[in-house]
């Protein structure tokens, strides 16, 4: 049966999206060549309803589709929109957001060096392979990959699987000589209140998609493969707005109520790549992660019951941003730019000294910028009667030090956004370059 895919291309290569074809902003990322973003397509499909969402009779997904008993039954656009596995960089870090998302890093069995974690990452990369086509987990009805059928009737539903590699991982695998110092440790803050065995761990994957099933069948089959490898050190999960739901595309919201994502980074943006991933380094250590990009990971709780007892004039004053629109307080719409020295008729500036978008914006960072791309979660109620919610922030930078670092030492010292907030737990993590075709994911590294 013959089936037309929405693929999601190598998103950087985006441009001319209106309003940026970043996660998280508006526009989601483009289709290559045809002008029209995914994002843009699925916003569409919702505001026309349920009937918008269908591709047509050829509309659904290889793979599951084809097992079905309905075979003329077309997947919406939102399960048939496909990631590409192979690529310069990894999928899920200018991919579009995800409404669901998995955090999970494991650490080294006793007993696993170099030669093992090779392995698993090759496995790895060929189960993120077939899955994001939205193909079955391959392997032995009794082995390792044995499919779960979770995800059976669903399409790929824009899955993408990124791999990193923690600190520890170079001495557990001999590889220190390729310790890359964008590595370091991150220096303690004050609003630390970190949670050692939440934090950190040798290798880091995400898993995102818009679907929760198919988000679940990854992590699942990942999470099998590595059995006697590797064992899960902590997983968190997450979630954003399911596409179309909302009338036209538009930038995130956090658990807070406010739009996220706009003073990202632009794909378009002509220092994007040099800010994002890291550049090309022949003969040095780190010349593995060439198109790679560094994730700095932070749980995030947000003091909801606090929070939510401002008013919202109070609100935005500690953002900088208005709630309705995410626009400037300085004025206009929410993509017009933060107009930095405005001052009221009382004298003082529109958007305040401790606004969290003035402290955090690169130009009072001396450039420092990073392309944030969160998930937002909620674990029920903690044990101190307040919602164990808030962010899974994980930005993206070629250079932590030159990213989140600076920008989080100054959030620390003087944000308005910081009496809501407590970090419980962080990890950096090595984001390789992506796999070319007939590679795995850090075999650059592996087997350098
Ligand atoms: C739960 C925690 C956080 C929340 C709720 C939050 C919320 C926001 C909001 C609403 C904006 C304005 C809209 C936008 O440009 O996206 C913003 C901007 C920004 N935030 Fe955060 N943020 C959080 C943590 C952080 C952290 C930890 C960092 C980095 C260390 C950070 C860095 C930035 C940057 C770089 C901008 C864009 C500034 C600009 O270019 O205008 N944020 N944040």
């Amino acid at each position: 049966m013959s089936k037309t895919k929405k693929q999601i291309p190598d998103e950087t290569a985006a441009t001319g999206s209106p309003g940026g074809a970043t996660p998280g902003s508006p526009g989601g990322g483009s289709a290559r060549g045809t002008g029209v973003s995914r994002r843009r397509l699925l916003g569409t499909a919702g505001a026309a309803g349920a009937t918008g969402l269908v591709l047509g009779a050829g509309g659904g997904a290889a793979g599951y589709a084809a097992t079905r008993p309905e075979e003329t039954a077309a997947l919406t656009t939102v399960g048939s929109t496909e990631a590409m596995f192979h690529g310069k960089h990894q999928p899920g870090i200018t991919t579009p957001l995800q409404a669901r998302g998995h955090l999970v890093a494991f650490d080294l069995a006793a007993g696993a060096g170099r030669k093992e974690a090779a392995a698993l990452l090759r496995r790895w990369s060929a189960v993120a392979k077939e899955l994001m086509a939205g193909r079955p987990a391959a392997g032995g009805p009794d082995g390792p990959g044995h499919d779960t059928g979770i995800a059976l009737d669903a399409g790929p539903s824009a899955l993408t699987v990124t791999f990193g590699f923690g600190r520890t991982f170079f001495a557990r695998t001999g590889l220190t000589a390729r310790l890359p110092a964008a590595l370091d440790p991150l220096p303690a803050f004050s609003a630390d209140a970190l949670d050692a065995e939440r934090s950190n761990g040798d290798l880091w994957v995400q898993v995102g998609a818009d679907d929760a099933l198919v988000a679940f069948h990854a992590l699942r089959a990942l999470q099998k493969e590595a059995a006697g490898t590797a064992r899960v050190r902590w997983q968190m999960n997450g979630f954003n707005r399911t596409p179309g739901a909302t009338a036209r595309p538009m930038t995130a919201r956090n658990l807070m109520g406010q739009i996220d994502g706009t003073g990202n980074p632009k794909p378009a943006d002509e220092d994007f790549d040099r800010r994002v991933f890291v550049p090309a380094s022949p003969g040095k250590p780190q010349e593995w992660m060439e198109g790679g990009s560094y994730a700095v990971v932070r749980r995030i709780r947000m003091l909801l019951d606090d929070w939510e007892k401002l008013p919202v004039e109070r609100q935005e004053r500690v953002i900088g941003r208005r709630k309705a629109d995410g626009a400037p307080l300085s004025g206009g719409t929410e993509t017009t730019e933060m107009d930095l020295d405005k001052a009221g008729p009382d004298g003082r500036l529109v958007i305040p000294d401790n606004a969290h978008a003035r402290i955090s914006s690169p130009e009072k960072n001396g450039g420092a910028a990073m392309l944030r791309r969160p998930f937002s979660y909620h674990d029920g109620i903690a044990e101190d009667g307040t919602p164990d919610a808030g962010l899974l922030f994980i930005c993206w930078q070629a250079d932590p030090f030159r990213g989140f670092v600076p920008v989080q030492r100054k959030l620390d010292r003087g944000d308005a956004l910081s009496p809501f907030l407590r970090h419980e737990a962080s990890g950096v993590f090595a984001v390789p370059g992506g796999a070319a075709e007939g590679e795995y994911v850090g075999q650059r590294l592996l087997e350098s």
